[in-house]
């Protein structure tokens, strides 16, 4: 798997892995139905707001003959020196632990290249798969936002996780060793 910057060329796979009804349904800001061309203005925000230090979206690619697999990304709040994490995966790539290498990846490159202190993110509770993907990450349930937020008319619990980056260097470091 690689993480790269999205191409327009990808819009039309993000349109057809991000518009299935199951992806859209636990997430908070995939649109759906997912239209022609919502993807190509997705993918145009992305250099800009990377420029700004505002966010930093990856596409998730899977390598032999190379696959669009999902999305990954950082919305950063350079004050605070933090960052949520997101992350969408296409159906037919679940499972298969594409999201946890692609967290990996993303939580070293928040702490090391953006110098980020914290890294936090959210799943609905009912959404166990994402909770499994935040605790194989390292990061810390921290809380319960009761229907903190509205998905299709219908209140949702929110879990919350976070990790820092002290912790993260010192669970690097224990990895290493052993
Ligand atoms: C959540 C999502 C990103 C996970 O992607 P993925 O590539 O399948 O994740 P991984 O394979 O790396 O890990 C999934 C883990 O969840 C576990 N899991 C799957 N379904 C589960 C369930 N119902 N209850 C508990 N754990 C579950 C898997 O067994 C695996 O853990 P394991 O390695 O310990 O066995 C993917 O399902 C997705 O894109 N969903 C729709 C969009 C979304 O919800 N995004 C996140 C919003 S917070």
């Amino acid at each position: 798997m690689i993480l790269r910057p999205f191409e327009l060329a990808d819009a039309k796979e993000v349109q057809r892995l991000a518009g299935d009804r199951a992806v859209a349904d636990t997430t908070l800001k995939i649109p759906h139905p997912y239209e022609d061309g919502m993807a190509e203005k997705w993918i145009a925000t992305h250099r800009a707001k990377f420029d700004a230090g505002m966010s930093a979206i990856f596409a998730v690619v899977r390598r032999g003959p190379m696959e669009l697999v999902g999305a990954i990304s950082l919305e950063i709040e350079k004050r605070y020196d933090r960052a949520e994490l997101g992350y969408w995966m296409g159906r037919p790539y679940w499972g298969l632990g594409y999201c946890t290498e692609a967290g990996r990846a993303m939580v070293a490159f928040g702490f090391t290249d953006l110098g980020l202190n914290r890294i936090h993110a959210s799943h609905f509770v009912r959404n166990p798969a994402s909770g499994r993907v935040m605790e194989k990450l390292g990061m810390k349930r921290e809380g319960l936002f009761r229907q903190h937020v509205k998905k299709w008319d219908r209140y949702e619990d929110l879990v919350l996780y976070g990790i820092l980056g002290r912790d993260w260097r010192i669970d690097r470091e224990r990895r290493r060793r052993a």
